[in-house]
């Protein structure tokens, strides 16, 4: 019998939403992990602290910066494998500052990728890809209004946008993870390394701290506990797939337990046609779900804002057997209890003094 590889998991971006999920799932399952985090997102500290308080010894985190090659090395050095979620996550800061957002999302994941090539090459790496490298994907002629969404005219996208969609990166963010998504693939084909693209939609769930610029769905249920008003970018008919965190760990932990399969290979993850929601459709919900009335105003579209976009999950789920689990009805309700947990109590004591 093989005797268990007992050296660290690596994830970058371990603080973060998906990060500390997948961490917390690694070293529930008996996995050691090496957490590589600069702590620049507001609230990550407190998910650093939740891995700790659960794991103790089991996950060890190093304050770091991908954009500084060195401690990345160290960290890469004596992995088992790399998961790479470290990033600059929202688009309006790639476009207010996109050498920042370039330095972080593509030299950071280059960094990351010489580590492994040159210091540990037979490491697993996966990435943290997103929708936003297939850019706006389809024309306003190519899209109509059903109730309170859009949908697209042709049935050939009922199940969704495919691996096969041109690339067409759009926004400073999609340019700086399509570099990086494009590189991380490029490295299996040019030198072997074992790496895996995931492609994600729009994920949500606990842990998440969502705001007007990334986590649309937490930043949603959040205000509407709050009472706070929202601001609706576009028209609020824009389509999305939302995937619960738990279901998107289960996906990653597939491709890295089967790397043998996933090597070499993109995959789009998200919570495909059944999980589809318009942000308007979204804010029915979360008023059934809260019993609050969810003000809100509408803006102008931000750049390369996508009027649809649904996964099509099908080349997961053929190689890896993945399907999602968890409804959004379902998922909603989770995130609303970890939310209501989080922060609803201290904004009731704000509103009582
Ligand atoms: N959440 C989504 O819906 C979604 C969709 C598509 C892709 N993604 C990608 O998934 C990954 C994780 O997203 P998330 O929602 O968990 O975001 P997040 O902001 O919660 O997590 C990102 C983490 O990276 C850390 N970080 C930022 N810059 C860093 C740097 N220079 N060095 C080290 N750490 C740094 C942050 O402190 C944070 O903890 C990102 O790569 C993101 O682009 C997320």
């Amino acid at each position: 019998m093989s005797e268990r590889d007992n050296r660290h998991v690596l994830v970058t971006g371990g603080c973060g939403f998906i990060g500390c999920n997948l961490a917390d799932r690694l070293a529930d399952r008996g996995d050691r992990v090496l957490v590589l985090d600069n702590l620049a997102r507001a609230g990550v500290r407190e998910n650093a602290q939740w891995l700790k308080s659960r794991h103790g010894d089991r996950i060890t985190i190093a304050v770091a910066d991908i954009r500084d090659p060195i401690p990345v090395i160290d960290a890469v050095r004596e992995a088992r494998a790399v998961l790479h979620l470290a990033a600059q996550v929202a688009v309006t800061d790639s476009v207010s500052d996109p050498a920042a957002d370039f330095e972080i999302n593509a030299r950071g994941t280059l960094n990351v990728l010489e580590a492994v090539r040159l210091h540990n090459s037979a490491a697993p790496v996966i990435f943290a890809s997103t929708n936003k490298v297939y850019g706006r994907l389809i024309e306003d002629s190519e899209i109509a209004l059903r109730g309170r969404r859009y949908t697209p005219v042709s049935d050939l996208l009922s199940g969704g946008i495919s691996e096969s969609a041109p690339l067409d990166f759009y926004s400073p963010y999609g340019c700086s993870k399509g570099t990086a998504d494009q590189y991380v693939h490029d490295y299996s084909r040019v030198f072997g390394l074992q790496t895996a693209v995931m492609r994600m939609s729009c994920i949500y769930g606990p842990r998440q701290f969502g705001t007007e610029d990334q986590g649309w769905i937490a930043h949603f249920l959040l205000s509407a506990i709050r009472g706070n008003p929202l601001t609706i970018y576009g028209d609020g008919k824009q389509v999305r797939d939302a995937l619960h965190v738990s279901d998107a760990v289960n996906a990653w932990l597939a491709a890295l337990d089967h790397i043998a399969l996933a090597r070499g290979r993109v995959f789009n993850l998200g919570g495909g046609p059944a999980n589809a929601v318009s942000l308007l459709e979204l804010i029915d919900r979360i008023t059934e779900l809260t019993g609050r009335t969810v003000t809100y105003r509408f803006a102008d579209w931000r750049p390369g804002d996508q009027p649809w976009y649904v996964t099509d999950t099908q080349a997961l789920t053929a190689a890896l057997g993945w399907t999602p689990q968890v409804s959004l009805a379902e998922g909603l309700r989770s995130l609303h209890t970890w939310l209501d947990s989080r922060f609803g109590s201290q904004d009731r004591s704000e509103a009582l003094a």
